[in-house]
């Protein structure tokens, strides 16, 4: 045996020798051999991480999760802009249910199926996608790090996967379509100014932008009780608490300085001072009729995001839309509603097959995109997950959680027993019991 071997194992004493056959106390030989010990004995016991000297690549490196690049960005980001992305509307219920409720199915694998080269691709409205994930349209994503909407949407185009810009965007459409190349959506809020309305629409498909996502739930604007407790204005307000937040987070606004005032990039000139006060733009008054309209101005495929229910699908579907994104906001509007995954079933038996059913709102985990494809959606989309990855590393960070989010979908298709997203969706309810069910427990 090689010296180093013997030098570790004589540190370890009473473990590795025979009882009574250690003739110096560990206590007594520790000193001596580890001032023996030279590095390069060391190095063929145990391989040497190479120290990581960039800072983001550091902290990215230690995030194994979604809930560790949250964690990151809670430590990095001034506590209102945190609240901003993790908060929810009133007590936070429909926040906090929407990720018990992915947590509320078990899977009932199959074993012995050849899953060694698992096809987690699929088409979704039209395009062939990598893995069956969105990101979700996010307001003042350049609050969060200065990359915001671009850093998102280069990440996105990285993993092959469709990046869909908010109205309330703080870069323009126009800008995110010229330094980015990902499948581009276009996500509207149908505004009291009519004009406006039309010219984002008219806009977006000048851009290239693919698919209209028509936000269906925020008419009025949720109340975000952590906002309000935190008095979160844009651009932040001098007061006692910003100049606390300035010396506790200094690395962020640094940051900040250094780059442009932020602003609703899509109608500058138009702010709505508090988070609170955008919801004034947005018409009340829309109906049914109003998304028909808007199916004759928009060339793309339409998909109507907020319905919960199979009655709201069905309605979608018959004024013309491709396909739903079955959301509650990420419980950041009506609090106290249903989890969206708990509407999938019910909504594609309404709908069939044809329909395109996106879910969104708790996903913080691969294994929920394959709940969720297994009840019958054909795919999901995240707001959190990326933006914690957002505010943990700009788009190294968004690449991190991406990164995360795929490959625990692909090694949950395998553990599962399914070769392909198809399969997955065939075998659908077969690889699922309810947590209440007796079987589960
Ligand atoms: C959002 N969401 C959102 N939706 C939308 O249609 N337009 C928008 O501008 C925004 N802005 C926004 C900002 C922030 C900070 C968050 C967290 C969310 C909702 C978003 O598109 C999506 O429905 C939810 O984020 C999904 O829930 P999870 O994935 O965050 O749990």
């Amino acid at each position: 045996m090689k010296g180093p071997f013997i030098t570790i194992s004589a540190m370890a004493g009473p473990f590795t020798h025979a009882p009574g056959s250690v003739s110096e106390p560990a206590t007594v030989a520790e000193p001596r051999i580890v001032r023996e010990m030279r590095l390069s004995d060391i190095r063929e016991l145990i391989r040497v991480k190479p120290l990581e000297l960039d800072p983001t690549s550091r902290r990215l490196s230690a995030c194994h999760d979604i809930a560790d690049l949250r964690a990151a960005g809670r430590r990095l980001i001034p506590r209102p802009v945190f609240d901003y992305v993790d908060g929810g509307a009133d007590e936070e219920l429909s926040l906090r249910a929407n990720t018990q409720a992915f947590r509320e199915f078990r899977f009932q694998p199959r074993t012995l199926v050849d899953v060694s080269k698992p096809d987690t691709s699929t088409v979704l409205l039209g395009s062939a996608v990598p893995h069956p994930l969105v990101l979700a349209p996010t307001g003042y994503t350049r609050m969060m790090h200065p990359g915001g909407e671009i850093a998102a949407a280069r990440a996105a185009q990285r993993h092959g996967l469709p990046y869909t810009l908010s109205t309330m965007a703080t870069t323009t459409i126009e800008t995110v379509a010229e330094r980015s190349q990902p499948d581009l959506w276009f996500q509207l809020y149908i505004m009291r100014d009519g004009g406006l309305t039309k010219e984002l629409v008219e806009r977006a498909a000048a851009a290239k932008y693919r698919v209209l996502v028509v936000t269906v739930d925020c008419f009025v604007t949720g109340h975000r009780t952590r906002d309000r407790r935190n008095g979160l204005v844009i651009p932040p307000e001098l007061t006692v608490r910003t100049l606390a937040s300035i010396a506790g987070k200094p690395g962020y606004w640094i940051r900040m300085l250094r780059n442009p005032v932020i602003d609703f990039a899509n109608f500058a000139g138009r702010d709505a001072v508090t988070i609170e006060g955008t919801g004034q733009l947005f018409n009340p008054a829309i109906t049914w009729d109003d998304i028909a309209d808007l199916r004759a101005l928009w060339p793309g495929r339409l998909v109507i995001k907020g319905p919960l229910g199979p009655a709201d699908a069905a309605q979608a579907v018959s004024v013309g839309a491709d396909g739903v994104q079955l959301s509650n906001h990420g419980g950041r509007q009506l609090d106290r509603t249903v989890p969206s995954v708990n509407t999938i079933a019910a909504v594609r038996e309404t709908v069939g097959p044809d329909v395109s059913v996106l879910v969104d709102s708790g996903i913080r985990h691969g294994s929920d995109i394959a709940v969720a494809l297994a009840l019958g959606a054909d795919a999901c989309a995240v707001g959190r997950a990326y933006l914690y990855g957002l505010m943990a590393g700009g788009e190294a960070g968004v690449n991190k959680a991406l990164d995360i989010l795929t490959a625990q979908f692909k090694r949950t298709m395998q553990l599962l027993g399914v070769g392909s997203v198809t399969e997955l969706r065939d075998a659908g309810r077969e690889l699922l019991v309810e947590a209440r069910d007796p079987r589960s427990r």
